[in-house]
């Protein structure tokens, strides 16, 4: 089953805009450099879970409002998803809520993935704890080289039937917009306005952290969106730009 949804996340990740053959975004990744951790280090993690089954990160933005990516959301309703929250390993532990509702950024696109964040309303509302904190949102992008850590369930192993039961990290540098769509990387002009990239040598998210938090200086600065390959060093991981997309943020938290 878990094959299945992601075989689906890669497909999601895929229909991004004109991969070169060969750089498919890897089946195989894995979150080369990461750390096994627990939950108390990264209190604003959940695992969203569709047919429960972990299929992409996110953040505990209020204590009913999380913050994932569109790209989670496509084809699927409320009815089949749920979020665990408070827990180090995604299928036991903690907490789990159903998803009453979700909102998927109106600009939206699955081609570019221009603007990939969404928010989700919980059935109920999430006891704050030692393993349960809210994670405030950016207002400004932090600076090319600034320090970051990213999280997530993400596949560890090539043939991997399942995910890491464990939360896993990465520490990486902030890659600006304008550096991230350089010549010094190869994206080029695929890096648009509402994304950021965050690289470090031999580390990055992967498939399965999907909408899960790129964190720095204590706020959320990014979602985890997309990439070509894993840890590939001509293609930086490429986040949700938070500070672009707060306000949006801030509005659909109050209206989903
Ligand atoms: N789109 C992928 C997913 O749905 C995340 C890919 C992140 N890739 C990267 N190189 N950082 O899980």
């Amino acid at each position: 089953m878990f094959k299945f949804v992601i075989l689906l996340s890669v497909v999601a990740c895929a229909f991004g805009a004109a991969i070169p053959e060969g750089l498919l975004p890897q089946l195989d990744g894995r979150i080369v450099g990461g750390v096994a951790t627990t939950i108390g280090s990264f209190p604003w993690q959940i695992s969203l879970q569709r047919n429960g089954y972990h299929s992409c990160g996110g953040s505990v933005f209020r204590a009913n409002i999380i913050v994932t990516a569109a790209h989670c959301l496509q084809n699927v309703s409320p009815s089949a998803l749920q979020v665990r929250a408070g827990s180090t390993y995604w299928n036991s532990g903690g907490v789990v809520l159903k998803v009453a509702n979700f909102r998927n950024h109106e600009g939206y696109n699955g081609a570019t993935k221009a603007n990939d964040i969404a928010v989700i309303r919980l059935s109920g509302s999430l006891a704050m704890s030692s393993n349960i904190k809210a994670i405030g949102l950016a207002s400004s992008a932090p600076g090319n080289g600034a320090a970051a850590s990213v999280s997530g369930w993400g596949a560890l192993y090539s043939g991997s039937t399942s995910t890491p039961t464990q939360l896993q990290y990465v520490s990486v540098k902030i890659v600006s917009r304008a550096t991230c769509a350089s010549g010094t990387y190869s994206y080029g002009n695929q890096i648009s306005s509402t994304m950021i990239c965050a690289a470090a040598p031999g580390k990055d998210s992967c498939q399965g952290d999907s909408g899960g938090p790129l964190v720095s200086g204590g706020v959320l600065v990014g979602v985890v969106s997309w990439g070509y390959g894993c840890a590939d060093s001509r293609y930086p991981g490429v986040y949700a730009d938070v500070a672009v997309l707060r306000n949006w943020v801030n509005n659909a938290a109050n209206s989903v």
